[in-house]
């Protein structure tokens, strides 16, 4: 074969295939974004998933894959959505008429990488089947890691991870952090603790056991078996609460008082009420890093503190009052939406993925300070509702009620260290995150499940 000739069926050889990917691409987006039959779902997701994974690319313009090479953790968006939107539930089909859900039992899983063992890690998330947990642990398996799950299902839902149920690589375990568990493990994403404020409210001294109670024994298995830990931690360090208000509106994580400075970096220390309704939570976290501080230096257990910011996206719960899924629920029921002040006050809003991005980064980085994670736009609330408004239902109405007092004008992280340390900074645009998280909750309402 001459040169040419070999060079255009080389190139006729990459069309055919680029034909066959985009083939295979639109019939994954098809899937996801709902034309075909759950009977051809299974077959399909796999092969469309296999191929998907070879077109892993990052555009300027629309996300088309979340993850950073340096830490291996790029993974196509779609192969993602497909878990969390997919048209038809892998698992279970809802019968309009009868309002009866069957469970069908999954035969296939989406492709996950292949990696040799040496480079393989057994890695436990607890609090696996939560909001967060659930997103760190799609991307753990799809880049090809042994991921045991640990949870006692206090927040969290098994259907959150449901999809990797019977995966080889893949553990689930109800247990709850309070008691002492053992396994072999090189990595632990600690993550098991109610994060939102009805949740933690409803069972204060539980919260703080669990933030107690439960990372000692974390730490204490790290210790034993040289494993590496990450402490999911929070803002909720930083604010001062100088008036304490009881029931909040919109129950924000962070809707007390006003922090002192403004953003917040993690040289900040913070001003926490011990004895107010959310000290539960936050004296529980700040207990918690004293303790991964602690077994740091004294045991030299290799530890890692992300400080996370308001967060949002799909599998985020319908009802635990956070000001997000607040507004795209009132906006799917076709209620009034609520602002509590003018609507002048900001906020800023952290998409998932850019969250697991810096978690998987921070956790593979040798930085063993606490590193602020969150979106530093700032958005006001009015902004947000009308983005909702406009993405669900134009014809909605925005509503303004008395804001609470001292509820804080702005709140903004500070991610210089994150940038600096890790490469790190949100890429998600809030329209984008905000259209992904409405388009789930409304197939979750189609389904019956919200
Ligand atoms: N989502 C946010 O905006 C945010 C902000 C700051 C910090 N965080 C932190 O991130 C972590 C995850 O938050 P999330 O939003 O996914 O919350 P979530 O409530 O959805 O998830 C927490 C998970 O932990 C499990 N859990 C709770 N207590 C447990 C116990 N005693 N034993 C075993 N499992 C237990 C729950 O069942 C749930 O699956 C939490 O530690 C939270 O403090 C989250």
């Amino acid at each position: 074969m001459n040169t040419s000739a070999g060079q255009n069926a080389d190139s006729a050889e990459k069309n055919a295939t680029n034909q066959n990917e985009t083939a295979a691409d639109a019939t994954m987006i098809s899937l996801v974004n709902g034309s075909d039959s759950p009977e051809d779902a299974e077959r399909i997701h796999w092969e469309s998933g296999r191929r998907l994974w070879r077109t892993v690319e990052k555009n300027a313009d629309t996300i088309t894959a979340v993850g950073h090479e340096c830490v291996k953790s790029v993974v196509p968006l779609d192969l993602l959505r497909y878990l969390y939107l997919p048209r038809h539930p892998h698992d279970r089909y809802f019968d309009t008429e009868t309002r009866t859900l069957s469970y069908i039992r999954s035969r296939s899983f989406l492709p996950v990488k292949s990696l040799p063992p040496g480079q393989r890690k057994r890695i436990l998330v607890t609090g696996g089947a939560g909001f967060v947990g659930s997103h760190l642990v799609d991307r753990l398996m799809l880049m090809g890691q042994e991921v045991i799950v640990i949870d006692n299902y206090f927040t969290g839902r098994k259907s959150n991870i449901a999809h990797w149920i019977g995966h080889p690589n893949f553990e689930l375990i109800r247990h709850d952090v309070v008691d002492p568990f053992l396994i072999e493990v090189d990595q632990i994403y600690h993550l098991a603790c109610p994060a939102s404020p009805p949740h933690y409210q409803h069972n204060p001294i539980k919260t703080v056991k669990t933030s107690v109670m439960g990372t000692i024994n974390m730490l204490g298995l790290a210790k034993r078996v040289k494993a590496r830990f990450l402490l999911a931690s929070t803002s909720g360090m930083y604010p001062k609460y100088p008036i304490l208000h009881y029931p909040i509106p919109h129950l924000s994580t962070q809707i007390y008082g006003d922090p002192e400075v403004h953003p917040q970096s993690e040289t900040y220390w913070g001003n926490v009420n011990p004895i107010g309704p959310r000290a539960c939570y936050d004296e529980g976290k700040r207990v918690a890093e004293t303790l991964t501080y602690a077994y740091r230096h004294q045991d030299h257990v290799n530890v890692r503190v992300a400080r996370i910011f308001n967060t949002y996206g799909p599998r985020m719960n319908e009802n635990d009052g956070r000001v997000v899924s607040n507004f795209i629920m009132q906006a799917l029921r076709g209620e009034e939406l609520t602002i509590y002040g003018d609507g002048s006050q900001t906020r800023s809003f952290q998409y998932i993925h850019d969250l697991v991005d810096g978690l998987i980064l921070l956790m593979n980085n040798d930085c063993d300070l606490p590193v602020n994670l969150g979106n530093p736009d700032e958005y006001t609330i009015r902004s947000l509702a009308e983005l909702v408004r406009d993405e669900v239902n134009p014809d909605s109405n925005i509503t303004t009620l008395k804001a609470p007092v001292d509820d804080p004008k702005r709140r903004k992280p500070d991610i210089a260290r994150a940038e600096d340390k890790l490469g790190w900074k949100p890429t998600w645009p809030v329209r984008q995150g905000i259209q992904e998280t409405v388009h789930y909750f409304r197939r979750q309402m189609e389904a019956g499940l919200v």
